[in-house]
């Protein structure tokens, strides 16, 4: 019987786990064995005896477990003393950071084990009750939202009062992708006026349908780019874009910042002058931060005031709702692997058009062009010097 497992995480902060009593209970009806290890779902407010009520068996012996396993689900991938714990054959599911993990690849070749990135997974319809980096991405933009208010010295919403009317925040959405949509849905909840400014035109529709209002950029050409991420825009596009945004942003009471190209740094959307040039306790949230930064004065895991302006660059905010993040994980994970499990078994079907994009490394070799890439360069380099 396939043997899976379930590791707690070991990023610090990570209060994420791979798997709830209720897919544990899914899990085993297709056919797998299900061990978690003690504690894994504490961060998620989930007891151990939870998952052993629904089937699950607890591993007392983590470095055990790993080495046993045909199938490990994680939130945030495998450490490199765990990866070489694995066996040969066994498979990996998680958000495993292609972009940035080229050496655990590397050792997961190795040691013939299949892994599959959900980050890697094509954004595609058939595709969506898999995307853990949607459902994880709108709860960055919700709680995004409730930092800002909660450290705004305003109220968001119109109020008529006995002592007069109070006019409603203002709130710019910079990236109407995943987060910045919920951002913009959330704020609107909370009564705020909300602008938005994103490089590709498709949204603008989906943005006045949330009540938004859609800051028009002069586009040469469309932003949008592969598989409907944005495309990197030249330094005179971003500049005319500061320049059209810093008004809107001199009237703001708080800036949400998303905007993503993938695999690449963040643009800067907001540096120091414009922050300068906002309202005094102003609120600023960078969603980009761990990229890079969309704001120039973000700092990770950090709050800076500069001129009485307020910029937090929260890192990992799912992890903050880990109870809701970690529920609809586990549904993601659950659904990746109903696209791969045959009567209890594991086939990788490489025709398979959502799988076989996610596979990051099967049948010993590095199966990601661009991690291989980064690999060669980095050999390459390592031998010049
Ligand atoms: P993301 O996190 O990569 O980027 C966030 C947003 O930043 C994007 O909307 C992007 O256009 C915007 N951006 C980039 N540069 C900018 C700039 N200079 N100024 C302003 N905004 C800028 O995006 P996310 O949330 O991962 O979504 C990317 C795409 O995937 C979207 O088209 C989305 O609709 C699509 N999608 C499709 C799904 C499906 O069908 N299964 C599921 C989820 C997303």
């Amino acid at each position: 019987m396939l043997q899976s497992f379930v590791p707690r995480e070991t990023i610090a902060g990570e209060l994420r786990v791979a798997a709830t009593p209720e897919t544990v209970e899914k899990l085993i009806a297709l056919g797998l064995k299900v061990t978690i290890e003690a504690g894994a779902g504490a961060g998620a407010n989930i007891d151990d005896e939870a998952f052993v009520a629904k089937g699950a068996t607890l591993a007392s012996d983590p470095a055990l477990a790993w080495s046993e396993a045909d199938l490990v689900l994680t939130v945030r991938g495998v450490h490199r003393e765990n990866a070489g714990r694995l066996q040969r054959g066994a498979t990996l599911i998680g958000l495993l950071s292609p972009s940035e993990e080229a050496e655990t690849a590397a050792l997961l070749a190795q040691r013939q084990v299949t892994s599959l990135a959900l980050e890697l997974l094509p954004r595609v319809s058939r595709a969506q009750t898999m995307d853990a980096l949607s459902s994880q991405a709108s709860i960055a933009g919700y709680k995004a939202v409730l930092l800002a208010a909660g450290r705004l010295a305003k109220y968001f919403p119109l109020l008529m009062t006995a002592a007069g009317t109070v006019k409603p925040a203002r709130v710019v959405v910079m990236g109407a992708g995943v987060a910045g949509l919920q951002a913009i849905a959330t704020a609107k909840r909370l009564g705020a006026v909300v602008e938005v400014s994103d490089i590709r035109p498709a949204v603008e529709e989906e943005v006045k349908s949330l009540g938004g209002r859609f800051i028009e950029l002069p586009m040469v050409e469309s932003g949008e780019g592969k598989g409907g991420y944005a495309k990197q825009m030249g330094e005179d596009f971003l500049i005319r874009q500061r320049e059209i945004v810093q008004k809107h942003l001199a009237a703001a009471d708080v800036a949400i910042t998303t905007a993503q190209i993938p695999g690449r740094k963040a643009p800067t959307l907001i540096t120091r002058e414009m922050v300068e040039s906002m309202r005094r306790g102003a609120v600023i949230v960078d969603l980009a931060v761990e990229q890079g930064g969309n704001c120039e004065l973000s700092r990770v895991g950090e709050e800076v005031v500069h001129h009485g302006v307020v910029i937090l660059g929260p890192a990992n905010l799912a992890a903050t709702m880990a109870e809701d993040a970690s529920k609809l994980y586990a549904r993601n994970i659950l659904a990746v692997l109903g696209e791969m499990v045959e009567e209890g078994k594991i086939v990788i079907d490489p025709e398979n058009d959502v799988v076989a994009p996610m596979l990051w490394t099967h049948g010993g070799e590095i199966t990601h062009g661009p991690t291989a890439e980064r690999l060669t360069q980095a050999t390459t380099a390592g031998m010049g010097g």
